[in-house]
């Protein structure tokens, strides 16, 4: 039977522990494609991804080794997008779960490692990286043991780069995982688990088929939205996009139906067949959600008009990113976009800059405040400067995400600290191996947007690997700060905060804007404030006028090297009445914590 000969796996692995590297060898391995045309068909794409090292599009690639058809699905591996990851995995009867043997097991594998077993996928790991000297076999076999629950002696050691290991993997990928089950006389249901647009076949489909088949001219229909369109393309990536007559039960491979919007294919729904159409969608299904909101406001030579064609545009590529417009008093008119974390947030504010040529304000970004009037009214807090009156608030709750971390024993009295800091509840405290803890915590997520990252790799020399996860609301007992310029309060830089951290933070912002705000020809009072209450100030004093005449006749480079640094300044400054700010006074926000 047809089913026999096809196997899909995807292959799990924190980021670095070299999942591209051993991508392109297998697909090397099985002559997808030769040595010479390699550089230019790395399974990352993006210029982005190759340049921070990480993985952000899902693609599904088709490999032939002996008699087999081989569907290599990717994961993007960032905790951003766990949803999509989880997506993935439902393609697969299988997955690779690799390891660095110089590293060891990490947060972000642990956690798609359990969604893998939850999905019943047969996992092979792979101890990877076996070429250098300080690899350590056997502390990774432990793991492998003790953490995750399997047995040591299946793992295989492998090392892209090397080239150690790639018949094996590939065996065991073989023997090992099971082929897909599905019936290809059934209603067609095919999972959507990534998709892109193309200029040239308009949105497109990476799919799982689970039952039925799809072809040229099959009017197929989108489970959530019902919406239908004519197929006018299917095929798989070899790594290029190559026409298949049909993807039939089991398959893996891509559909084009002459979509224009990406929107339509969400993540996670199920196609079926307008004339067929199967009873019930797969299982899984949720609409992306964003967790982070920012304002994108236009500065420099951009206008409202050129940030509103470039977010169009580069929306058509990004699905998860919402977007609307948004008029602040300060920064004028603008946009309030919804993202799916702060990475997610910053790949998009920099592909804006670099491939749209836009020059943008990005306000601080918040999570999702609900609000609880009085009146019993449920509010949701997108910005917080729509935070009503306090005397209408009955309570104010703020979203928490259970943060899985990973690290060498000895840091551990560090990460607590920080933790507490961060307001964090510690639920669980795991010894992995005699050098590794797992610790467990519950932290108001607004607090990991507020410099966690940065504050974890301080404290750990970045040995600690963090992942999180969206738990649920909780009340918060949390103010609005308003942060005045010249007794005025600008609306833009207003964000919620809990109290008891108020003052220390309202502290370090002003001093932090006396920093970044350059001296003008007046001085300009910072002030922060909680309701009519100012709980800190600082001043800018005045640009003496003579700072220019001073160095004249003297050194011209100097005085160049002035004015350029005040053209330079200029770029990503706004006016705000006679004063401006620049970028870092709106971000000095996430660092005052
Ligand atoms: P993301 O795309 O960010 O998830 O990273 P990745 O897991 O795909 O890692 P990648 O393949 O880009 O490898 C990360 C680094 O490890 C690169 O510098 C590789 O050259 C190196 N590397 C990958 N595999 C091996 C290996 O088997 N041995 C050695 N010595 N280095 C490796």
């Amino acid at each position: 039977e047809r089913l026999k000969y096809i196997r899909n796996f995807s292959i799990i692995a924190h980021v670095d522990h070299g999942k591209s590297t051993l991508a392109d060898r297998l697909i090397e391995f099985t002559g997808a494609i030769e040595k010479r045309e390699m550089k230019e068909q790395l399974l990352d794409t993006l210029d982005i991804e190759r340049e921070r090292g990480i993985t952000i599009k899902l693609q599904a690639v088709r490999l032939k080794y002996k008699d087999y058809i081989l569907h290599l699905i990717d994961t993007p591996g960032h905790v951003d997008f766990g949803y999509e990851v989880s997506r993935s995995l439902a393609a697969c009867e299988g997955a690779l779960l690799l390891i660095d043997a110089t590293q060891g097991i990490e947060a972000q594998t642990i956690a798609t490692f359990w969604q893998a077993l939850n999905l019943n996928l047969e996992i092979i790991p792979v101890i990877n990286k076996v070429d250098l000297p300080s690899a350590d076999v056997e502390r990774i076999k432990r793991q492998i043991a003790d953490v995750l629950g399997l047995d040591p002696e299946g793992a295989i050691l492998a090392s892209g780069k090397a080239g150690i290991g790639i018949k094996e993997i590939l065996d065991a990928i073989v023997e090992r995982i099971p082929p897909p089950k599905g019936d290809e006389d059934k209603p067609l249901k095919a999972l959507i688990f990534d998709s892109y647009y193309d200029p040239y076949r308009g949105a497109v489909a990476f799919v799982r088929v689970i039952d039925g088949k799809v072809s040229v001219g099959t009017r197929i229909k989108l489970f959530s939205t019902g919406k239908e369109f004519e197929v006018t393309e299917v095929g798989a990536q070899t790594p290029k996009m190559e026409k298949l007559e049909e993807l039939r039960a089991g398959d893996v491979g891509y559909i084009a139906a002459a979509i224009k919007d990406v929107r339509d294919i969400r993540v996670g729904d199920t196609i079926t067949d307008a004339k067929k159409p199967a009873d019930e969608p797969i299982e899984g299904f949720r609409p992306a959600k964003p967790m982070v909101y920012a304002g994108l406001y236009p500065t420099g030579n951009t206008t409202f008009e050129d940030l509103r064609d470039a977010l169009e545009k580069y929306s058509i590529n990004d699905a998860a990113i919402t977007y609307e417009v948004e008029s602040s008093p300060a920064l004028g008119l603008g946009f309030r976009c919804g993202f799916l974390g702060l990475l997610h947030l910053e790949i998009v504010q920099e592909r804006l800059e670099r491939e749209y040529g836009v020059e943008l304000i990005t306000t601080a970004p918040n999570v999702i405040y609900k609000v609880i009037t009085k009146k019993g009214e449920e509010i949701e807090i997108r910005n917080p400067s729509e935070l009503p009156d306090p005397t209408k608030i009955d309570k104010i709750l703020e979203p928490y995400i259970e943060a899985s971390i990973i690290t060498p024993s000895e840091y551990v009295g560090a990460i607590m600290q920080l933790v507490q800091e961060k307001r964090g509840i510690q639920k669980s405290f795991e010894y992995l191996d005699q050098k590794t803890v797992l610790l467990r915590y519950e932290i108001p997520m607004g607090e990991v947007l507020f410099d966690f990252h940065d504050k974890l790799k301080t404290a750990t020399r970045g040995y600690a690997s963090f992942d999180y996860e969206f738990v649920g609301y909780k009340e918060g007992d949390l103010v609005k700060m308003d942060i005045l310029i010249n007794d005025e309060p600008v609306d833009a830089l207003s964000f919620i905060v809990h109290k008891d951290k108020a003052y220390r933070i309202g502290r370090n912002i002003v001093d932090k804007m006396k920093e970044v705000i350059p001296r003008q020809l007046f001085e300009v009072k910072i002030q922060a404030a909680i309701g009519s209450k100012v709980i800190a100030s600082s001043k800018v004093p005045a640009l003496r006028r003579d700072v220019l005449a001073k160095c004249y006749g003297g050194d011209i480079t100097r005085k160049k090297k002035l004015l350029e640094k005040q053209k330079e300044g200029k770029k990503r400054m706004k006016q705000f009445g006679k004063v401006e700010l620049p970028q870092e006074a709106f971000l000095s926000i996430l660092k005052a914590d």
